[in-house]
């Protein structure tokens, strides 16, 4: 949580002004970050996570143990999009986010049971 902290001050969010940062934890230790990326075009914005698990796949780690999501402003969880896209590489990779006051853990196959796959 501390990393996607960190993250979310490194975003490109001059539209939503909504920073929203990610870590992710590999197998190996290692923690791989991102934060959303805006565009005039708006839909084609890139959520934080997403990015994560792009600069994650791009350094050769295909094991994810998990990954925590910050938004300064609000606590929030991750997308549907997110969700899809977390759960292509594991059903028990573990999403960790803000949830009021407290810290939520649960895995990406609670938060999206009956995902798209085929
Ligand atoms: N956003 C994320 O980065 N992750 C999510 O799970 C939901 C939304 C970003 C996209 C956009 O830049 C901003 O939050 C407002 O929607």
């Amino acid at each position: 949580m501390t990393e996607a902290r960190l993250a979310s001050e490194r975003t490109y969010s001059p539209y939503s002004h909504f920073p929203v940062g990610a870590a992710l934890l590999a197998g190996n230790g290692e923690i791989f970050t991102g934060a959303n990326i805006e565009n005039a075009s708006y839909g084609l914005t890139i959520c934080a996570e997403r990015v994560a698990l792009g600069n994650c796949f791009t350094a050769g780690r295909h094991d994810i143990i998990a990954i925590a999501v910050y938004t300064p402003s609000m606590p929030v969880a991750p997308c549907g999009a997110c969700r899809q896209f977390i759960i292509e590489f594991g059903k028990d990779i573990i999403v960790v986010f803000r949830e009021g006051n407290e810290v939520v853990q649960k895995t990406i196959g609670e938060l999206l049971p009956y995902s798209f796959s085929f």
